[in-house]
Formats: C-alpha cells, sequence, structure tokens
C-alpha cells in the first residue's frame, strides 16, 4: 500500500475531525496502475504550525482553510511557493467569491471547495489532487528513466565505437612507422584485421540506425504479402556460406503459406536468428528452421546444436549491447544488438520472443508474430 500525506489545516476542531475521518478511509485507485493509495492524514489548526509540519514531515496534499486565526490560508501558499514546494492544495472557503477563488488559485491552490460541502464533493477533491499528483510523478519518473537509457546507449555506443578506432589505428600505426620492414606483405594481417574492425563499426552504425528508426516509428512499414518459403529459403541462402564453411547442416520445414507482413522486417529477425544459430554453433552441428500457422499467428523456430547458453546467461538476451562473454564466444565477433532489434520488430507486430537453451547443448529461438496469417 502506497500512502501520500494530507495535511488539513483548518482551525474548527469537528471539522478536521470529520474531514480526517473521511479521507482516512478512502483508497485511491488509477485504471491501468496495481498500486492502491490510501492518505496518510496530519492535521493543525493553524498556518503557523503547518508550517513546521510541512518542513519537517513533508506534505503531499493540503486541505487548506483561507480563514485562519494568524497567518492565512493564503500566506501558507506563498510560504509553499516560497520554498519550491509542490503541494497539491485543495483550498477552503466559506465566501466564494470570485476574488477569492482567482487569489488562491494565483497562488498555487489547484482547486477551491466552498463550505458547506458534501462527503462527497471532499472527497471527489481530494482525490482528483492524489491522482494529478500520482500522474505527475509517474510521468517525472520515466522521464528520468528515459534520460538515465538514453545516457547508457551513449555511454556503451561510445564505448563499442572507441575499441575498433583504436585497433585501426594502433595498425594504422605500425604501418606508418614500417615497424615490419618494408615489405607490404607483412602487413597483411595489420590490414585485414583494420578492415575487420572497420566492417564491425559500419554494421555497428547501420544496426544503430535501425534501432533508432523502429523506435521512433520512422521507419517505414510497407506490409504485403509474401509466400513465407521464399523469403525463407533466401535467408537461408545468405547464411549458407558462412554455415558450409564450419560444416553446419541448416534444414527448413516451411508449408507454402502467405503471410501479411512488411518483408524487411521478416528478413531481419531471419537473418538474426540464423546468423547467430550459425555463429554460436558447433564446427559440423545443425540448425533447423520450422514456421507454422497458430490462427492468425505465425511461430517461427530456429534450434541449432550449438554452444547453448545457461539460464542465467539466457535472462541478459534482448537488451541492446548484451553479448554473453566466455571462452567460447571470445573470438566470435558482433555487437549485442541483433537480438534487440530483433524483439523490437517483432513488438511492432504485438509478438513474442522466447527461448530454450541448454549449455553446451543448444538453443532454440521461438518467435510468434500476431495477426499476420490470412
Ligand atoms: N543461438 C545462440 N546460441 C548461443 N548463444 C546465442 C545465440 N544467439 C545469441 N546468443 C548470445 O546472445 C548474445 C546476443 O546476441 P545478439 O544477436 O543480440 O548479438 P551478437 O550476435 O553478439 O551481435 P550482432 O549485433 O552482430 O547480432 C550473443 O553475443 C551470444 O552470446
Ligand atoms: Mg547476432
Amino acid at each position: 500500500m502506497n500512502y501520500l500525506k494530507l495535511l488539513i489545516v483548518d482551525d474548527d476542531p469537528r471539522m478536521r475531525e470529520s474531514c480526517a475521518m473521511l479521507l482516512g478511509l478512502m483508497k485511491i485507485k488509477l485504471p491501468w496502475l496495481e498500486d492502491e493509495y490510501s492518505f496518510k492524514i496530519l492535521e493543525t489548526g493553524t498556518a503557523e504550525e503547518a508550517q513546521s509540519i510541512i518542513d519537517e514531515q513533508g506534505a503531499d496534499i493540503m486541505l487548506l482553510d483561507q480563514r485562519l486565526p494568524g497567518l492565512q490560508g493564503t500566506d501558507l501558499l506563498e510560504y509553499i511557493a516560497e520554498k519550491g514546494l509542490d503541494i497539491q492544495t485543495v483550498m477552503i472557503t466559506g465566501n466564494a467569491t470570485l476574488d477569492t477563488a482567482v487569489n488562491a488559485t494565483r497562488n498555487g491552490a489547484s482547486e477551491i471547495l466552498v463550505k458547506p460541502f458534501t462527503p462527497e464533493e471532499l472527497r471527489a477533491s481530494a482525490s482528483k489532487a492524489a491522482k494529478f499528483l500520482i500522474l505527475q510523478r509517474i510521468v517525472s519518473k520515466l522521464d528520468e528513466e528515459r534520460k538515465k537509457t538514453r545516457f547508457e546507449f551513449i555511454r556503451v555506443l561510445s564505448h563499442e565505437l572507441k575499441s575498433p578506432l583504436g585497433a585501426v589505428t594502433g595498425y594504422l600505426n605500425i604501418i606508418k612507422s614500417r615497424a615490419l620492414g618494408d615489405d607490404l606483405a607483412s602487413y597483411e594481417t595489420a590490414i585485414d584485421r583494420s578492415l575487420l574492425r572497420l566492417e564491425g563499426m559500419r554494421r555497428l552504425i547501420s544496426d544503430m540506425l535501425d534501432l533508432t528508426r523502429i523506435e521512433s516509428g520512422v521507419k517505414a512499414r510497407n506490409i504485403e504479402d509474401h509466400k513465407l518459403t521464399e523469403i525463407i529459403s533466401d535467408m537461408i541462402e545468405g547464411v549458407k556460406t558462412a554455415a558450409t564453411e564450419r560444416n553446419i547442416t541448416v534444414t527448413a520445414d516451411i508449408p507454402d503459406f502467405t503471410v501479411s507482413v512488411d518483408r524487411v522486417d521478416l528478413e531481419i529477425i531471419l537473418t538474426n536468428l540464423l546468423t547467430n544459430a550459425v555463429k554460436y554453433n558447433k564446427d559440423g552441428g545443425n540448425i533447423n528452421l520450422t514456421a507454422h500457422k497458430i490462427g492468425r499467428a505465425l511461430k517461427i523456430q530456429c534450434r541449432d546444436t550449438g554452444i547453448g547458453m545457461t539460464e542465467e546467461e539466457v535472462t541478459k538476451l534482448f537488451k541492446e549491447f548484451t553479448r554473453i562473454r566466455n571462452e567460447q564466444t571470445k573470438n566470435i565477433l558482433g555487437n549485442g544488438l541483433g537480438l534487440s532489434i530483433l524483439k523490437k520488430i517483432v513488438s511492432l507486430y504485438n509478438g513474442d520472443v522466447s527461448v530454450t537453451s541448454k549449455k553446451g547443448e543448444g538453443s532454440e529461438f521461438t518467435v510468434i508474430l500476431q495477426g499476420v496469417v490470412n
């Protein structure tokens, strides 16, 4: 249970008591939030004491009588504004002239409640103030998280770009200083490695662009009917060379049906599954790709007899720049972006991607795309 501190400031003790009773039992719930909120009631008869309560304990919402013995309600509002505090205030006034209303709202009150008011009116005002506050907090938390994620993304990205740059600079310096003599052939390895690192950088940049395009919704999507077998055999063809080099067999079992998808989306999903299944396979291993329809959904499964992952490793997947680092993967090149791109595309189809894997035995990736089968 979450609490919001509600401070009642009224010089009439009976008024405070009945408000406290009514509001103390209330539960605030927003339709899409699991959490329920209730009020923790604080009360006082003067604005002076209210100031010390606010200073010492803080308050989220305030029910404030305009007419008080010493300092007035509006004075307290000024005090709160000066301190830069954000307290949702419901102002209680006896004579609701336009002037008091204007004055109170100008001073920061979010609502005016005119005496005499019914229990329902009181509850409605308190509930409105609480909901406003809860929403405001959610928005600022989301904004904080967005900033943090962005920072983390840029931090990792710069790191990922810096390491190939450093490597290529190192190789170029070796060449420039003729460290290996005057024969160009001696530099072949340095040149090949530089080209490989540059290719990695180029892929990283193009993956980053894909990611940002998908996330910002800028990526134009062109949903059309395609024969599934055609796209799949094209994609398998694409990994054939890399697979054959390592004696890996790729088989597919795809019934011939049509799917309505953006071809590029499906190609990205399949290439990521297949290149991973090749990269993280053992020499002489197998890959099996199957697809079938479940109602209007398309289910694709890619199984490999590769290095597999532990349960803990599996939980780390699908986040940007995640790579499982161990003895078996340390020489395999990758940016750790493939699966996060795949996941974002799958979400465009309200779909789902899941993995089961066994260390040393292999992995099975399952992708479900909703509403693509006619
Ligand atoms: N089929 C698989 N078998 C075992 N491990 C896998 C498999 N697929 C992915 N992984 C692990 O998950 C990590 C993340 O995969 P992902 O495709 O996102 O990145 P990557 O392959 O490292 O780089 P790239 O951005 O080039 O795809 C990999 O680094 C690898 O450790
Ligand atoms: Mg990959």
